[in-house]
């Protein structure tokens, strides 16, 4: 399973060193949330931000868009840096649309479900994505606790992407810590995103190395 420590958790004012640490101690992903006040009430990042972190890591630059009209920063994202874009499946009718402009740009296409969308929105879009993120809190803010009944619907995914041989990324978001990043690991989830449990310390490498270690013994 790899890592994915979420930013916005992180010192805005020393986010080079978290981005540092979090890559020596071993993140793969570092994930961006990508807010406009709309789709969710909270404001964060936007391309800019991607365009300055990029240069500061090799780590997999995953954004994760929770804005309303997302095709409109596709294409800045791209060329800002971004490795894998996030799309909520609530937040566009043209969903298929928007993956195939993710790939056109040259970027890994991610669809993203809230907890309250069911897997079978997903039925039609499995050849166009290279990664699912199950929300497992409602979108908008780090810290939130865990939404425990969601494990089961990663369970679900990963029987669909075995009985069906395919090749996706199962990715997981929001109350990930010590305790419910196994029971992820074991649903068959494969890229753990972490705001508050590896920022909200003194150490976050600590906390990468021990994440790493619970999802992957
Ligand atoms: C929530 C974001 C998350 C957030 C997770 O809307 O999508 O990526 O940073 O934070 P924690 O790990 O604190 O729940
Ligand atoms: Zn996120």
């Amino acid at each position: 399973m790899k890592i994915a420590p979420s930013i916005l958790s992180a010192d805005f004012l020393n986010m080079q060193e978290d981005i540092t640490n979090v890559e020596q101690a071993g993140a793969e992903y570092l994930h961006i949330d990508i807010m406009d006040g709309h789709f969710v009430s909270n404001l964060s990042f936007g391309p800019a931000a991607v365009q300055a972190i990029r240069p500061m890591t090799k780590m997999v630059l995953d954004c994760h868009l929770m804005v309303e009209r997302p095709d409109e920063y596709i294409q800045q994202l791209a060329q800002a840096g971004a490795d894998v874009i996030g799309v909520h499946v609530e937040a566009t009718v043209h969903i298929q649309r928007t993956l195939a402009l993710i790939r056109e740009n040259g970027c890994k296409a991610e669809v993203v479900l809230n907890p309250g969308t069911p897997l079978n929105t997903l039925t039609e879009l499995l050849p166009f994505i290279d990664a699912v993120l199950i929300m497992t809190v409602n979108p908008g803010f780090g810290g939130q606790k865990f939404i425990s009944e969601m494990v089961d619907k990663v369970r679900r995914l990963a029987q669909i992407k075995k009985e069906q041989q395919l090749d996706f990324e199962i990715e997981v978001d929001g109350g990930i810590n010590d305790a419910t990043i196994k029971q992820c690991a074991a649903a068959g989830a494969t890229v753990a995103v972490a705001g508050s449990f590896v920022f909200d310390g003194i150490d976050p490498r600590q906390k990468v190395e021990l994440l790493k270690k619970l999802a992957n013994d």
